[in-house]
């Protein structure tokens, strides 16, 4: 039986079987990828992926259960039923690969758009796929899907007649951009910032930038690299890119120089207005994600959008709609008896510059009656032999951004705690659980509180705390 492909199918058998070899029947189409069977949509192909812990390969019922159109696996499960619609190859990790690498070849017209950067990279990728969604068909990574197998994954997940494909690349260790842009081949390579973050394996940010410039290693012919002016390590960038062949490079900042630049910006709680001069004319526009660092990422966005062929102003226009991802700064008001408190929810992951960037928001947050502007934090993690001074200079933000109380989880917030002036000193605890307790009572009506730390600290016990808690 040949089936015949609808306008939704991704992979038929013989597709399949085709860009990765080995053996597919009986006859299936899939409408999907998938790897975790926790997110698996039904008419996805399951590809069983052998990790050191988890073996998907026992998976398989399941994902059949769940409404797999097929899976791929490299030894057959014994509960299958004969007839199980599957793809049989040597490795599933291979297989991965080479439907990834199909993917991006099937890619007719369409512009692949490569986001890497040391913080920004999900944000600036969820606001390229909501402005870009609105100018054409436009595909991108599912949240942080950006290793080894999260890239190869979203580009076998890319219908072929997409006008957009935005990809984040993410990166521990050097030589792992160089794969990831190979596998891409982008025709714009996006690096949003440099900062100190998963740091334990570089010397300094000027490393991270090499490690960071391995994005061009597979730029098609022509591409476009968007680099940000205002960092040190910009020039470093620079020639990185004109080594590996770029030509044209886009700059955005709010360096005077930069070809999109900041000319003024007001932030607010929810947000900030935006006047920008480009290379298409000076354009003014709301960005629904509040900070300084979204001003930013906005220009980088726009600077993205530009080097697609895409049209900045309606870009510009869109981002209006953006809004903070969850974890990444969304926000809650929660009822207490006596009055409402704020409550900004970072508890996704941090770093050095997320941290700053997070308490400038919540310096911009105006207090209710009688309230105070209180962080909760936990470890930074990965910072490397460092993280204590980079933990204990968190100080000075605390005071620059009139933060009137610090409540503090982990082993290296203990360096900060002892930094801290005694009057701004809420609570330590050795973990999150720990301080989530203390924290239920802490909190008073008036109150805004902005709870961040790395995703391994588990912050969002606090905050699931702070939600349900009586005070
Ligand atoms: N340009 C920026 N500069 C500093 N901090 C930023 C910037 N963009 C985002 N952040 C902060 O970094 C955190 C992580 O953002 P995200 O977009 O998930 O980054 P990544 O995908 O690179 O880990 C956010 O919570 C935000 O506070
Ligand atoms: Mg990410």
């Amino acid at each position: 039986m040949n089936m015949i492909k609808t306008a939704n199918t991704l992979w038929t058998a013989s597709d399949a079987a085709h860009a990765a070899g080995g053996d597919a029947h009986p006859d299936w189409k899939a409408t999907g990828v998938s790897i975790n069977t926790r997110t698996l949509q039904p008419g996805d192909l399951f590809i069983a992926l052998q990790g050191p812990n988890v073996d998907g390969h026992d998976y398989v019922a399941d994902a059949f259960e769940k409404g797999a159109a097929a899976a791929a696996v490299h030894h057959r499960p014994p509960v299958l039923d004969p007839d199980a619609p599957l793809l049989v190859v040597e490795d599933t990790m291979k297989a991965l690969e080479d439907l990834g690498m199909e993917g991006r070849k099937r890619l007719d017209q369409g512009k692949v758009i490569a986001v890497t950067g040391s913080v920004g990279k999900t944000g600036v990728k969820e606001a390229l796929k909501l402005v870009l969604g609105d100018q054409g068909k436009t595909s991108a990574s599912v949240g942080s899907l950006n290793n080894h197998w999260g890239l190869p994954l979203s580009l076998a997940r890319l219908p072929a007649d997409a006008d957009y494909a935005v990809l984040e690349m993410g990166m521990n260790h050097p030589g792992e951009l160089t794969q990831l842009s190979r596998m891409g081949r982008p025709h714009v390579c996006v690096i949003t910032t440099i900062a100190p973050a998963h740091t334990e394996f570089f010397k300094d940010t000027f490393e991270i930038a090499d490690a960071k410039a391995e994005i061009f290693a597979g730029a098609e012919p022509g591409a476009i690299a968007v680099l940000n002016l205002d960092i040190p390590e910009f020039v470093r960038l620079h020639a990185a890119a004109q080594n590996a062949g770029m030509e044209t490079v886009v700059t955005f900042g709010m360096d005077v120089y930069a070809d999109f630049r900041v000319i003024a910006y007001e932030l607010d709680g929810n947000g900030s207005l935006v006047t920008a001069a480009t290379p298409v004319g000076t354009v003014t526009y709301r960005v629904g994600s509040p900070g300084l660092h979204w001003v930013l990422n906005s220009l980088c966005v726009l600077a993205a959008v530009y080097a697609a062929g895409g049209d900045v102003a309606r870009a510009g226009e869109s981002l209006a709609d953006l809004s903070p991802p969850s974890g990444r700064g969304e926000r809650f008001e929660i009822a207490r008896d006596g009055g409402a408190f704020q409550l900004i929810d970072e508890s996704y992951n941090a770093s050095p510059a997320a941290m700053r960037a997070a308490m400038a928001v919540l310096a911009a947050q105006p207090v209710g009656a009688g309230g105070r502007r209180i962080v909760a934090l936990g470890d930074m993690l990965e910072m490397g032999e460092n993280s204590p001074s980079m933990h204990a200079d968190l100080a000075e933000a605390i005071d620059a951004n009139g933060i009137d109380l610090a409540f503090l989880a982990g082993t290296d917030m203990k360096h900060l705690w002892d930094a801290l002036a005694k009057s701004k000193r809420g609570h330590f605890a050795s973990d999150s659980e720990a301080l989530a307790e203390v924290m239920q009572g802490a909190v008073r009506p008036g109150d805004v509180v902005m709870v961040k730390g790395s995703a391994g600290m588990k912050m969002g016990r606090v905050v699931d705390a702070l939600k349900q808690g009586k005070g």
